[in-house]
């Protein structure tokens, strides 16, 4: 039975999911990282903080299929809003992921990861249903709102759609602008998931990643990231996660 491996960006993001593992879980360091391995809410996993961006995400992600016989790969955190519809404290579950920093032009086009010819990477559409029933479920019954006391988030809303990954923390508008008018569908923009995407792909793992907005990925995007990440993104993780391991939906193969 291959396990689950949960990834994330930073430690508040994983923070309540390592505190609700099993008794009896054991560390393993390896290339300067901590693969906590055991059972969360009874099923099989390996989580770890793979650090922010897509070398240290690709390398964790490598590391998790190489080592830990993972099934499914999920990468969860934060990410900046780009879409129109995306506000903060939305979940975000990607249907696929690209790299919008990814450019070898003129030798490939915009977008495409040299000789993969692949732009896109497409998410395991069960997992990703999985989490965006969750998501659904957990924003109505407990709302955002109260969490980070912001009217803007008095209706949170889970999406499904792209998610724009590269090595670049979004915060001027006008980077938001070029970047919503180059990739119109791409709900989100985050540093890590796509880079993921690409190595679990490359071996053949399912993978989905999960995101809470908690910017608009403008001039306001550093007060509003790290006042989320304190307060918010770790209540977003375990409460969604939670219920979902707990029906046993990941926990059989
Ligand atoms: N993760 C959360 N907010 C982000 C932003 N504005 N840019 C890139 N990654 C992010």
């Amino acid at each position: 039975m291959g396990r689950l491996a949960i990834l994330g960006a930073l430690h508040e993001e994983i923070a309540d999911l390592l505190a609700a593992m099993d008794p009896g879980t054991t560390i393993h360091r390896i290339a300067m990282r901590d693969f906590h391995v055991g059972t969360l809410w009874g099923t099989p996993c390996v989580i770890a903080l793979s650090r922010i961006g897509k070398v240290a995400a690709a390398a964790t992600a490598s590391i998790v299929i190489r080592e830990f016989q993972v099934s499914r790969v999920l990468f969860t955190g934060l990410a900046g809003g780009l879409h129109a519809d995306v506000d903060v404290g939305d979940v975000v579950v990607a249907s696929s992921l690209m790299q919008h920093d990814m450019d070898a032009r003129p030798l490939f086009d915009q977008h495409e990861i040299p000789l993969l010819g692949r732009v896109r990477f497409d998410a395991d559409a069960g997992l990703s249903a999985l989490l965006h029933d969750h998501a659904g479920q957990f924003i109505r019954a407990r709302g955002a709102s109260a969490a980070i006391g912001r009217a803007t988030l008095a209706a949170p809303n889970v999406h499904l759609g792209l998610i724009a990954t590269g090595d670049v923390f979004v915060s001027h508008n006008d980077e938001a602008l070029a970047l919503r008018k180059r990739l119109p569908d791409a709900l989100c923009v985050e540093m890590e998931g796509a880079a993921m995407a690409q190595v679990c792909y490359e071996f053949g793992i399912p993978f989905a990643v999960m995101r809470v907005i908690s910017d608009r990925a403008d001039h306001a995007a550093k007060t509003d990231f790290t006042a989320f990440l304190q307060n918010v993104a770790r209540v977003y993780t375990a409460g969604i996660m939670e219920p979902l391991l707990k029906s046993g939906a990941l926990a059989g193969d």
